[in-house]
């Protein structure tokens, strides 16, 4: 029988984003008397919580190939799916807090930002379909019934999603310093861009050790051929 550990990975994850979601709720609620700063904070922090939890899923594969040894390994590979999940509902509750904040306010809004503002909306809006299909056919049973190898195919737009993603949020997001909404109040700050600037170099190096097939294990870089 599989250790407890492993069979609520996944459930554990499922928790913690059901506790994260009301704290995200309850922290842009807490001593706020305008509604409308209340949508503007909720729709940020979803979407910060949207992105990290999106890098999270993808950094797990080559975190773990490249540094074997890993603590948890099995559990962590075994949760990533839920990790996924857990980013699409995020995602979609940033958008409805966007949305509620821009219909209760305004709809021309939408557009009357300019140019980059729709960009990033567009972006915003295919990634979502594309975390929805991903989302859709993460079941065991979707690969079954697509085939292996078409889902795989839909599977690696996880890929260019990500740069999408981050397009999006440099495009409209007040934390990543290039742009902001007009309801958004104070300075623009680039501290999320640092951040998810850092996580991306960190996948992108892990994720072209793995495809060399390097693991690192202590005091000894190996390098690995397919044939082991
Ligand atoms: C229909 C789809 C979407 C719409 C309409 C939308 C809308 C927005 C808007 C208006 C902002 C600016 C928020 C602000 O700074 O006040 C924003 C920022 C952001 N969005 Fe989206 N979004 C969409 C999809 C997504 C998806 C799928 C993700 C992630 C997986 C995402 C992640 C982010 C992030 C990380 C930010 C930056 C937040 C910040 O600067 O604090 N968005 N989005």
């Amino acid at each position: 029988m599989k250790a407890w550990y492993f069979r609520f990975a996944r459930p554990m994850v499922y928790a913690g984003a059901g506790i994260a979601i009301v704290g995200v709720i309850v922290a842009s609620a807490w001593g706020q008397a305008d509604f409308g700063r209340v949508l503007v904070d909720t729709r940020e922090l979803f979407g910060l919580w949207a992105l990290g939890l999106l890098v999270a899923s993808m950094l797990l594969g080559p975190l773990t190939s490249v540094f074997p040894w890993i603590p948890l390994k099995s559990p962590l590979m075994y949760a990533r799916r839920a990790i996924g999940v857990s980013a699409l509902v995020f995602a979609l509750l940033h958008v409805v807090a966007y949305l509620w904040s821009v219909l209760r306010r305004d709809w021309h809004e939408l557009y009357t930002p300019g140019a980059l503002w729709v960009a990033g909306l567009i972006l915003g809006i295919l990634a979502s379909l594309d975390m929805l299909a991903l989302g859709v056919t993460s079941r065991d049973s979707s690969v079954r019934k697509m085939g292996g190898r078409r889902w795989k195919r839909l599977h690696r737009t996880i890929y260019p999603l990500l740069a999408i993603v981050l397009l999006h949020a440099l495009f409209v997001g007040a934390d990543f310093g290039i742009n902001r909404a007009p309801d958004v109040r104070g300075e623009a700050d680039a501290g999320a861009l640092v951040t998810f600037a850092s996580l991306t170099a960190a996948w992108v190096v892990l994720f072209l050790l793995r495809r060399r097939k390097l693991h690192w294990i202590p005091r000894l870089f190996v390098a690995h051929n397919a044939k082991g």
